[in-house]
C-alpha cells in the first residue's frame, strides 16, 4: 500500500484529483468508480475546474458509484444521485447515461443485483476513488464479524448513522439502510486511491496505514490486499494515526 502524506487536506484532494484527470487523459473512456461524502466534494470542484479549463474531458468516461441509501427516492437532495450530479456530472462534459448510481427505490435486492453487474460490465473500474467511515468502513461496508463480497443491503450502524446525521435535519431521518458495493467489488477495482481527513477517522486509518492486520471490524483494511492502493491523508491525521511514529 502507497501512502501519501500531504500538508493539508486540501493538498490532499488536489493530489487525488491529479490521479483522476492524470488517468482520463490517458485513457479517455476510463470507467471511474466514484464516493461520495463530505470527504470529496474538494475533489470533484477540481475535476470541474480541469474540466471548464479544457485540461479534461469526460466526453467518454463511464462512472458507477460506491452505494446508494435505500428508501429515498433519486431526486431526494440527500440521494446517492442527487449529490453526484449537483457536485459533479451537472458541471462536467460527461454523458449522464453513462453514470450509474444504483437505485434506492423499490425492490432492494434487484437494486444490489443490478449495481453488481455494472461493477463488472467492460472490466472493473480502472480507479476507484474512496472516503472511510470513522468505523473504517468503505463504501457501505459496516464494521462487524463479517463482511460481504459483492453488491448487497447493509444495515447502516449507529456510527454511520451518526456522522451522516449532519446531512439531515435530524438523526432519526438519515435512512438506515444502504445498497452498497460488497469488498470484492471495491477490490477489483484496478487501482483504488483513498482520502481521508480529521480527527474523527485516525483510529480507522492507524488500522489501515500501520501493522499488516487486516480485520472486518476495520474493513478497510481489505485494502492491504489489493496490489495499487493509495492512501492520501495529512500531515495532522498521519500523526494522530501514528503513521511513521
Ligand atoms: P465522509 O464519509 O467523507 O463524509 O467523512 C466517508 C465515509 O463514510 O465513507
Amino acid at each position: 500500500m502507497n501512502v501519501i502524506v500531504t500538508e493539508s487536506y486540501e493538498e490532499s484532494c488536489a493530489a487525488a484529483a491529479q490521479m483522476i484527470a492524470d488517468l482520463v487523459r490517458e485513457k479517455p473512456a476510463c470507467k471511474l468508480g466514484l464516493a461520495t461524502g463530505g470527504t470529496p466534494v474538494p475533489i470533484y470542484r477540481k475535476l470541474i475546474e480541469m474540466n471548464r479549463a479544457g485540461t479534461v474531458d469526460f466526453a467518454r468516461v463511464r462512472t458507477v458509484n460506491l452505494d446508494e441509501y435505500c428508501g429515498i427516492p433519486a431526486d431526494h437532495p440527500q440521494s446517492y444521485r442527487y449529490f453526484m450530479d449537483t457536485n459533479l456530472f451537472d458541471h462536467i462534459n460527461i454523458d449522464k447515461a453513462n453514470t450509474f448510481v444504483a437505485a434506492g427505490m423499490g425492490d432492494y435486492q434487484a437494486n444490489a443485483a443490478q449495481l453488481e453487474r455494472m461493477v463488472y460490465e467492460g472490466g472493473p473500474a480502472d480507479l476507484q476513488l474512496l472516503g472511510i467511515g470513522n468505523n473504517g468502513h468503505i463504501a457501505f461496508n459496516e464494521a462487524g464479524d463479517t463482511l460481504h463480497a459483492k453488491a448487497h443491503i447493509e444495515h447502516l450502524t449507529d456510527s454511520t448513522i451518526s456522522a451522516n446525521a449532519r446531512f439531515f435535519e435530524k438523526k432519526e431521518d438519515v435512512p438506515t439502510m444502504a445498497i452498497t458495493m460488497g469488498m470484492g467489488d471495491i477490490l477489483a477495482a484496478r487501482k483504488v486511491v483513498l482520502v481521508a481527513t480529521g480527527p474523527a477517522k485516525a483510529e480507522a486509518i492507524r488500522g489501515l496505514v500501520t501493522g499488516d492486520t487486516i480485520t472486518p471490524h476495520n474493513p478497510s483494511t481489505l485494502l492491504k490486499l489489493h496490489p495499487d492502493a493509495t492512501v492520501i491523508i495529512d500531515r495532522a491525521l498521519a500523526e494522530a494515526a501514528g503513521y511513521g511514529a
